[in-house]
């Protein structure tokens, strides 16, 4: 007799974005003539940069000949791709983090949710609220959690995000294993300061826990004082890993690449209170469930770090950028509290309403999708958020529909 994994059951019914596809469909089936604006989702809409597009072409062609032919790559990552990413991401940012550190991916999200599996079951896991739901549901999946009642699950430690510490919060007084930290954040937008993340690093180096660091937004940043790694931080490569993605910035969703990097050194405890590298550990699974990302992707990865690359990079999320402040300036003259939108692609609104009955209204009066802040997690109630990724064309329309709504 098989038996599941019971943890599955403790799990809310369906993803987020999962269910609001659902409703996004029923409501198009239901109103055939009415042109949807989707402002859930964060998934960029413009073409991939020229310079991607022909090493993508270039590195195809290769592939036809026999010379050129690449069969299995290594797990980690192309050294042109992996060299490349640690002199124009790190280096530059004089961040002490080498090639052989950085493994390359398809994708964030599935870093994001598989490296809990390095981590003991029984680890105390700090979680923002709200949240990217990929971390609390794969520790769901993976049994860290009790049950859920009234949205949260018991054994998980909640890093409430309000309007009273800006979005932004401080280190728990009790000590945790593992911290997941997102900034720029999704889904509020807000930025931790040097200070503040300094804080967070003093304070895991303090209780031996690992931060587990997503920052798939940091190309949004624009204000110069906001860092962009963790790595930037004193004591960070004692501490954390951090997860990149090459999706928002250079428009890879459909594409798939995104890189963890883990330092070599960084250590956590076995059974036997013994050290053990995470580095290594990250290698034997990585080795032994992956099998690479395709040469073509990593070749198209690589040209984002070319002269050329750098300026179609920047001109797309500054294409996002105007998007978010377009939203902001609306959002904010209909007399909304926002947050975010200055330096992340997410502008997180205010309302009075239940997240998920703003999200019907915004939905059936203006044919607007936005995501309800309660699907982030409790805190989240009474918020949405906006996504910048979209064509000018549709966030012009959006504001104006959601003038005629809200004036
Ligand atoms: C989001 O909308 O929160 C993101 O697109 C989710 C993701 O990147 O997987």
């Amino acid at each position: 007799m098989a038996y599941i994994n019971d943890n599955y059951s403790k799990l809310q019914a369906s993803y987020l974005f999962s269910d609001i596809a659902k409703r996004v469909a029923a409501f198009t089936e239901a109103n055939p003539g009415k042109e949807v604006i989707k402002m859930g989702i964060g998934d960029v809409t413009e073409p991939l940069p020229a310079v991607c597009r022909q090493a993508f072409h270039d590195a195809i062609d290769e592939m036809g000949t026999r010379d050129g032919f690449h069969g299995y790559g290594p797990e980690q990552g192309y050294a042109f791709l992996r060299e490349t990413i640690a002199q124009n991401e790190f280096s530059a940012r004089g961040c002490d983090i080498q090639a052989n550190e950085i493994f390359v991916s398809d994708g964030s999200k599935c870093d994001c949710g598989n490296i809990q599996e390095i981590f003991s079951e029984q680890s105390k896991v700090a979680i923002p609220d709200p949240v990217y739901p990929v971390y609390v549901d794969t520790n769901v999946m993976a049994g860290r959690t009790g049950q859920n009642s009234d949205g949260r699950y018991d054994g998980l430690v909640y890093l409430e995000s309000t309007t009273e510490n800006g979005y932004i919060p401080s280190p728990p007084s009790e000590k945790v294993d593992m911290i997941y930290l997102c900034f720029p954040n999704n889904p509020t937008g807000t930025c931790a300061t040097r200070e503040q993340l300094q804080a967070w690093v003093d304070y895991a180096k303090d209780c031996g826990a690992i931060i587990l660091f997503d920052a798939a937004y940091e190309s949004f940043i624009r204000d110069p004082e906001i860092p962009h790694s963790i790595y930037e931080l004193d004591g960070a490569r004692e501490c954390a890993i951090e997860f990149r993605s090459f999706s928002k910035n250079a428009g890879f969703t459909g594409t798939r690449c995104a890189y963890t990097v883990i330092p070599e050194g960084l250590t956590a405890l076995d059974g036997n209170n013994e050290s053990v590298s995470l580095h290594q550990l990250w290698n034997r699974r990585h080795t032994t469930k992956f099998n690479g990302v395709s040469y073509p992707v990593q070749k198209a990865a690589a040209a984002v770090y070319t002269e050329e690359g750098k300026a179609e990079v920047k001109a797309l999320t500054n294409f996002y950028m105007e998007n978010a402040a377009l939203i902001l300036k609306t959002m904010k003259e209909l007399g909304f509290a926002c947050a975010g939108g200055t330096n992340a692609p997410y502008v997180w609104i205010k309302t009075d309403a239940p997240s998920w009955e703003f999200f019907d209204r915004l939905l059936n009066e203006s044919a607007i999708v936005c995501t309800p802040g309660a699907g982030f997690g409790t805190c989240g109630e009474n918020h949405f958020r906006l996504s910048a990724f979209n064509s000018r064309q549709n966030v012009e329309l959006a504001m104006e529909r959601i003038r005629k709504a809200f004036a």
